[in-house]
């Protein structure tokens, strides 16, 4: 099957020789090519240029672009899309004076989370988080990271993670599975974090392993949850079990678990909104991805991630959006890189650099996705006719995509 897109008003993202990243100053720069093609071959870019060039060959079907934009779909590197019910209450509580740390201490938060995960089968919680997926896959992602982390229990745990797979199993939409046991306390443990490390090190872990439920593990190293001491311990387990650390860190505070990710080789370091110098340095040089949660900052009337500072010492940066129910109910990519330009003051080139190619990377697939490089993956974003990229971020609450294809197929 050949499907041959043309009159593409401009293709963006296109990097002749696969790239891993982008870092600092290079972020600025997102090529492109007006009046292009594009060739799709069994699921794959197999080929692109200028309009100018366009080779002769048989098409089993046409797209004309005239008037839009192409680029590749968005790879969010990070969220807890499987979970059950939500925490609207908790929303309201906020509103009403609350914080997101008071309604954590009275039992909420996570632990409601948890509570309700435990509580629903797990056929009703693969339904409801099936509805998110493909929510998002229409929003213009094609390749996702899942986490599990509201489970707190060896079954539950293992429930999301089968979930996730199950997940990738039905839909086309690259899926990578995070194991995250260490996300809280479970009550019965309050004065016992030994014994829940413990339980995740010595039961969970090598379950998962053995049934190849995971790709990366993670840990949420903030006071009050786990101490960088307890972080380390687990990343070590993890990787003894073939996980790769993923990490959220400095989300309130900077208590050192991005020396501890980067000592540990984390693919990423996640959240950042609260970033001493020392934590920008200890970055520079690394092959760890620093991830910003944009629309988590908004929900929760937190710092952003200070991104001029960080590309400005020379660090990349990638966007995602940590769809989950307590502090960023929106899986919306749009929104993420819309919000990167308005709030972190990225300029649009940024923003689409560290929500296609910088969040491949922190997914490791940036071999297969992430830009218009001929061998990936045909994943992507057809907008509607729009004057120029920057109407991306500039509209930021309009709908512009018109067409999502994911493998060469097209889902929206
Ligand atoms: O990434 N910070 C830790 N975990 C999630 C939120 C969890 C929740 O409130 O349910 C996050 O923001
Ligand atoms: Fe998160």
């Amino acid at each position: 099957m050949t499907t041959l897109l043309i009159n593409i008003k401009e293709l963006l993202q296109i990097r002749e020789t696969a790239i891993a990243k982008v870092s600092g100053a290079e972020m600025a720069i997102l090529p492109t090519i007006k009046n292009a093609f594009l060739v799709i071959s069994d699921n794959l870019i197999a080929d692109f240029g200028s309009m100018d060039n366009l080779p002769e060959l048989h098409a089993d079907k046409i797209i004309d672009a005239t008037g839009k934009i192409v680029l590749p779909s968005w790879c969010d590197s990070h969220t807890h899309i499987v979970y059950a019910g939500n925490r609207e209450q908790e929303f309201v509580d906020r509103i009403n004076g609350l914080s997101y740390e008071e309604i954590a201490n009275c039992g909420g938060g996570i632990l409601n989370s948890a509570t309700k995960l435990n509580e629903t089968p797990e056929d009703e919680i693969y339904n409801q988080s099936k509805v998110r997926l493909e929510e998002v896959m229409q929003l213009g992602t094609g390749a996702v990271e899942i986490k599990s982390g509201y489970g707190l229990t060896l079954d539950g745990e293992l429930k999301m993670l089968r979930v996730v797979q199950r997940l990738s199993k039905n839909y086309p939409i690259t899926i990578k599975a995070t194991f995250l046991g260490a996300h809280a306390f479970p009550l019965e443990y309050a004065t016992n974090h030994q014994g829940y490390i413990d339980l995740i090190i010595n039961d969970m872990l090598p379950e998962i392993a053995k049934n190849k439920l995971a790709d990366f593990i993670d840990v949420f190293c903030e006071a009050g949850y786990f101490t960088v001491e307890e972080t380390r311990k687990i990343m070590e387990a993890g990787i003894k079990f073939g996980l790769k650390p993923k990490i959220h860190v400095n989300q309130f505070n900077s208590i050192g678990g991005i020396q501890a990710g980067i000592e540990y080789n984390a693919l990423s370091v996640d959240h950042l909104e609260v970033m001493k110098p020392e934590d920008i340095k200890a970055l520079k040089n690394t092959d760890t991805m620093p991830v910003a949660l944009p629309s988590c900052s908004y929900f929760l009337s937190i710092p952003y991630t200070p991104a001029r500072a960080m590309i400005a010492a020379g660090l990349p940066i990638a966007l995602a959006t940590d769809y989950n129910p307590g502090s960023t109910p929106s899986g919306n990519m749009n929104f993420v890189v819309a919000t990167a330009c308005i709030k972190m003051k990225m300029t649009p080139e940024e923003a689409i650099n560290a929500a296609t190619i910088n969040g491949a990377y922190a997914m490791g697939i940036s071999e297969t996705h992430g830009s218009i490089t001929i061998g990936k993956k045909a994943n992507l974003i057809i907008t509607k006719p729009i004057t120029s990229y920057y109407q991306l971020p500039y509209a930021f609450g309009s709908t512009l995509i018109e067409t999502v294809l994911i493998e060469g197929e097209i889902i929206s």
